[in-house]
């Protein structure tokens, strides 16, 4: 049995349930030490450890941390991610000489372990051209593998790295970033670069959702690994740089350019790193408490965007009380949008949602904000799995709009009818069927099914639960479904197995 497959095997409401209440409520304490305290916890009961076997149990519970042992290959990008690489911190340091531009800098060090033994590290990365790569401090031989039809974009590190230690591999790299062009999405992914205008200073920021970090940095790419960040941004003065996390410091530099670090412990995908350069206004919003938890609130403008644009925003922190009330606390200290104007979807980014132009409207902002619970806090264990993000975020729609006082029922009609032209099971078998109306608008009636048979209280503790039980833990459709037979019963269960495996709608 693997060491994350013993954690996975962890009834989550058990590991609820048996552990005292003021280590559930203190929310700086992070579901990773909740699995290492249970696992630990169970061994000893099992088996008096000796001191060599308590460490062993020490280290295979933190290698356990975010990667599960059935994840990889991803059905629907079989190459993306490294079986057995669990990175747990990306540093990155990021110069952006000239905002606009895709020229760029960047010095990364992952901090990574191995929880079984690898030959190599095999970091996915398409970005800028490879400088230096070093172990522990030390140079070590490299290959990256770009540019080939048949070969994936690939760092690979050659050392070996045997199960159960960590390692600190630093990247440093330089050149134009460009995306990764994504032809069934019809995006290019990652690093995006908006030129200055002659009404617009240059801007750029991450659009990465699914697999555009490794355009950027090197990484581990494949959300069944999250991990935490800290971002340092490097840009000349006068340019705004912010990035998913909380800010730490801004340090000028004598040659003209600052600094600004951002921090985020929670782990999170490495899609959801959000980064945003630019010449931008801040807003400042007066903080919110949520569940007792203080979170701080800061958008960001192009100065060029009118303020009809930015006034939904400023209901964000009556959002996140409404949804903290149905979905738990909020994962994370700070909350914030970045407004981009190229013509994208919105994205989630962790802590720092990117928002363009055209979806800047209350709906939009509030999806967004869902995220943050599902799919950033709570990742997926699988790219087939995408609804698990997108139902929950449609529903958090209809959760607000009720909150104000609105019928649902447009939503709901609005809903049945995008899934007239056809639908599916829920589990999406092509890369087109990730973000198609199936993985958000049956996703969302599954789950207000689910509301209507069990009541308002019943649900909302589900879902306190879930967000609670399976923050930083990679998930799947079973997952959800193992919880709602717990929680909820076997009946309730039955109902979410019908919506999510029934060819029609039920
Ligand atoms: N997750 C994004 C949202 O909130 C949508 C999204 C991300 C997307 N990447 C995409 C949509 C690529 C289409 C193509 O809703
Ligand atoms: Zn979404």
């Amino acid at each position: 049995m693997t060491p994350s497959r013993r954690t996975a095997a962890t009834p989550p409401i058990l590991l609820a349930r048996t552990l005292p209440t003021p280590i559930l409520a203190t929310p700086m304490l992070s579901t990773r030490t909740l699995a290492a305290l249970t696992l630990t916890t169970l061994t000893l009961i099992t088996s008096p450890p000796s001191h060599a076997q308590t460490h062993l149990i020490a280290v295979t519970a933190g290698g356990a941390v975010g990667v599960r042992a059935d994840a990889l290959p991803d059905p629907l990008y079989p190459t993306l991610g490294q079986p057995g690489l669990d990175v747990q911190h990306y540093d990155v340091r990021l110069t952006v000489p000239s905002p606009g531009t895709p020229d760029l800098r960047s010095d990364t060090t992952l901090t990574v372990r191995a929880d079984r033994d690898l030959n190599d590290v095999r970091l996915d990365y398409s970005g800028p051209r490879v400088l230096n790569v070093t172990w522990n401090g030390q140079p070590v031989p490299y290959r990256h593998t770009t540019g080939q039809d048949t070969t994936p974009d690939k760092l690979i590190v050659q050392r070996a790295l045997p199960a159960g230690r960590d390692a600190r591999i630093r990247v440093t790299a330089a050149g134009p970033a460009g995306g990764v062009p994504d032809p069934t999405l019809n995006i290019t992914l990652g690093w995006q670069s908006v030129p200055a205008t002659p009404t617009q200073p240059g801007a750029n920021f991450t659009f990465s959702e699914p697999d555009g970090t490794h355009s950027l940095i090197p990484c581990n790419d494949h959300p069944s690994d999250p991990a935490t960040f800290t971002t340092t941004l490097t840009v000349p003065r006068g340019v705004t740089a912010v990035a998913s996390g909380s800010r730490l410091a801004d340090r000028a530099h004598l040659n003209g350019t600052h600094s600004v670090t951002f921090t985020l412990t929670n782990p999170v995908p490495t899609y959801a790193l959000g980064i945003g350069v630019g010449t931008l206004d801040t807003a400042a919003r007066p903080a919110v408490e949520t569940a007792g938890q203080r979170v701080t609130l800061t958008d960001y403008f192009p100065t060029s965007v009118p303020d009809t644009i930015r006034a939904p925003y400023a209901r964000t922190g009556d959002i996140l009380i409404t949804l903290s009330g149905w979905f738990g606390p909020y994962p994370f200290g700070t909350y914030g949008s970045v407004v981009v104007t190229p013509d994208l979807p919105a994205l989630e980014t962790a802590t720092l949602s990117t928002m363009p132009v055209r979806s800047s409207r209350e709906r939009v902002i509030v999806h967004e904000i869902a995220h943050q619970w599902f799919g950033n806090a709570v990742p997926l264990a699988s790219w087939s799995d995408t609804w698990l993000n997108e139902g929950f975020a449609t529903y958090a729609e209809l959760l607000w709009t009720q909150a104000q006082g609105q019928d649902a029922a447009p939503l709901l009609r609005g809903w049945r009818d995008r899934l007239r032209p056809g639908t599916r099971p829920l589990t999406a078998t092509t890369r087109a069927q990730m973000f198609d109306a199936t993985a958000y608008a049956r996703g969302a009636l599954a789950l207000h099914a689910l509301r209507t048979q069990v009541g308002d209280d019943a649900f909302r503790t589900f879902l306190h639960t879930y967000t609670r039980t399976r923050a930083g833990q990679p998930t799947r459709p079973q997952d959800l479904l193992h919880l709602t037979r717990t929680v909820l019963g076997p009946q309730a269960a039955d109902l979410l197995n019908t919506w999510i495996t029934q060819p029609d709608l039920p």
